[in-house]
């Protein structure tokens, strides 16, 4: 029966050409359906997907090394914005992870990215560094949040 919520779940390759699709509509230099497909094989990624009757809606893609969550990929698809997808996502990335604490959540983001910007300070994550003009047009900022215990 299809569930009246969305599901956050692994990601199967039977999901790769959908989240190319959403990759490909929220990011104007995003990964390829290559680099995607790679994460699949990597024992060291974690790929969560949002799901809502039967549709991808959403994906987290992080690796997670010693003491480390790196954040890769997030992103929601339009009609499905501003409704916790993303916040869920990355609450249950880091519930599968089962890293034992101390350790660090790490990512880079667009300067000019002030939806997620928002939505990781939202998450307790703090701007901790600035590395001028990382992508072609825009500066990264990167975000940190530690988790003690
Ligand atoms: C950034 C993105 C992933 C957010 O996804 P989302 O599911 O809409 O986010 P959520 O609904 O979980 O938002 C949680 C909080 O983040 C903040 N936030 C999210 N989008 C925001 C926006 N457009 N403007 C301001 N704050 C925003 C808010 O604090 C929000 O809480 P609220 O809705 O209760 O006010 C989505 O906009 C997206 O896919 N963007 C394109 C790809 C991208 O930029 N990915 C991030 C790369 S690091």
């Amino acid at each position: 029966m299809a569930s009246t919520t969305p599901i956050i779940r692994h990601a199967h390759l039977n999901d790769l050409d959908k989240i190319a699709e959403i990759e490909t509509s929220a990011f104007d230099h995003g990964w390829t359906r290559d680099n995607i497909r790679k994460e699949f094989g990597a024992s060291f990624s974690v790929m969560l997907v949002a799901e809502f009757d039967d549709e991808i809606i959403g994906y987290i893609s992080a690796w997670k090394i010693t003491g480390e969550i790196q954040i890769n990929r997030l992103a929601v698809v339009d009609a499905w914005r501003r409704r916790g997808i993303a916040r869920e996502l990355i609450k249950m990335l880091i519930a599968h992870c089962r890293m034992r604490p101390p350790y660090k959540i790490l990512l880079e983001v667009r300067e000019k990215n002030t939806a997620a910007r928002a939505l990781y300070r939202s998450l307790g994550f703090s701007e901790n560094g600035l590395r001028k003009n990382y992508y072609r047009d825009d500066n990264a900022i990167l975000l940190v949040k530690e988790i003690e215990q």
